[in-house]
């Protein structure tokens, strides 16, 4: 059956897109710096998006640009102690360091753990023990081909420890000033340059370039669908092509959900508007499961309210008026709107007002408010 073709659309958290929409500039600048030497701003990025905005897909293609130069790639995600993986794979990545990694009691600057078969670094070294091995992995990665660096990813960031970022930042600051090849993208949730962390990492991050994912302009997303979909043996008739593209509200998680599923529905190689019309709402639902429902899950009772409140508003909220509706001052409700535009999930779409991030957010608390507040009251 003609179904059975391989679906070439890709609805999942940190796969690779069939045709990354609207990041050619980034790319190209990204690129445009590796080869325009050390200094140029867009080797020090600071990518921020709510969840499914398309952070982690991005890293993988800045990291595939890298390569492309002949670049060393390291990608990290940013959990507790994660500048110890860090220093442990750069060193691994040397050929005349491996026996460190080996045996990890013998490990240079670390204190060996063998018990655990780990290698702990001393957060007071760890500053310098990372600087030292970047340093040697520049001098071995550029021994040859003075144009060739090094370009690490940084994911998740904003869960990482202020010590561990600190330690990042001094590293690579030095590095860039002693002209080094040596390129940075960091990638997390808005948050993660609030005011919580330290200073000198918040200067840091501030002075990377921001690179802010929002909606994708929407007559990109009707173009990559046709191109998709027509390279992929199939064709999409006008009408069907509006529904679908209008559906994904240029979000870049909901564009692959779309188009996976006006791909399944279609009953032969035409997707049609009965077919758009399925998968549209077959999205949205698979949308609650895998993105709605666990940003919602990772949120306080009050932040739950606060998202609650928001809904009974057919667009954007008023802040005075949440504020009312939840019963609280108007400072006191503010550090939850505050909270949730650092979570990603709300943003501040004119002055005194918010709306929400993630598209169809609204229907899906309407849907689901009685259980959500259900839970919040059994705690
Ligand atoms: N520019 C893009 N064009 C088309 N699809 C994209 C684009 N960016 C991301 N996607 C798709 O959106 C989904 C989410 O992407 P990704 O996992 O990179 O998001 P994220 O911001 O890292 O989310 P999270 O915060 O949950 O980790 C994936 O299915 C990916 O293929
Ligand atoms: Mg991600």
């Amino acid at each position: 059956m003609q179904n059975a073709m391989i679906n070439p659309f890709r609805p999942s958290a940190g796969a690779n897109p069939p045709y990354l929409i609207g990041r050619n500039d980034t790319l190209d600048e990204f690129e445009d710096s590796l080869v325009s030497g050390p200094g140029s701003p867009n080797r020090l990025l600071r990518i921020t998006g709510s969840r499914g905005a398309g952070k982690t897909v991005l890293l993988n293609a800045l990291g595939k640009r890298a390569r492309a130069h002949h670049w060393e790639v390291i990608d990290e995600t940013a959990a507790p102690g994660f500048i110890n993986n860090l220093i442990l794979t750069v060193q691994a990545s040397q050929p005349r360091t491996i026996k460190s990694v080996e045996f990890p009691s013998l490990g240079i600057d670390g204190i060996g753990n063998a018990a655990l078969g780990k290698v702990e670094f001393n957060e007071t070294t760890l500053p310098l023990t990372l600087r030292t091995a970047l340093t040697e992995y520049l001098d071995h990665i550029s021994k040859r081909h003075h144009d060739r660096g090094l370009f690490i990813t940084i994911d998740e960031t904003q869960g990482a420890s202020t010590s561990d970022l600190r330690a990042l930042a001094t590293a690579v600051q030095h590095l860039i000033r002693e002209d080094r090849n040596i390129a940075v993208a960091f990638a997390g949730l808005p948050g993660m340059t609030s005011s919580l962390l330290h200073d000198n990492v918040i200067t840091f991050l501030r002075r990377a370039t921001p690179i802010e994912l929002t909606d994708i302009p929407l007559d990109l997303v009707s173009d990559a669908f046709e191109n998709v979909i027509e390279k992929n043996g199939r064709s999409i008739t006008p009408d069907a092509l509006q529904i679908a593209t209008e559906a994904t509200r240029g979000y870049p998680f909901m564009v692959q959900l779309v188009g996976y599923n006006i791909w399944r529905k279609a009953d032969d190689n035409t997707i049609d508007a009965d077919a758009a019309k399925a998968g549209v709402e077959a999205a949205r639902i698979r949308l609650g499961g895998t993105v709605h429902e666990p940003a919602i899950e990772d949120l306080s009772d009050i932040d739950r309210t606060y998202l609650l409140a928001m809904a009974q508003d057919i667009g954007p909220s008023k802040t005075g008026d949440i504020a009312q509706r939840i019963g609280k001052d108007a400072q006191y409700a503010g550090r939850y709107r505050e909270r949730l535009i650092q979570a990603g999930i709300i943003y501040a779409s004119s002055y005194g007002y918010v709306d929400y991030t993630i598209p169809y957010l609204r229907q899906w608390l309407r849907e689901h408010a009685a259980t959500l507040l259900m839970t919040a009251t059994e705690r």
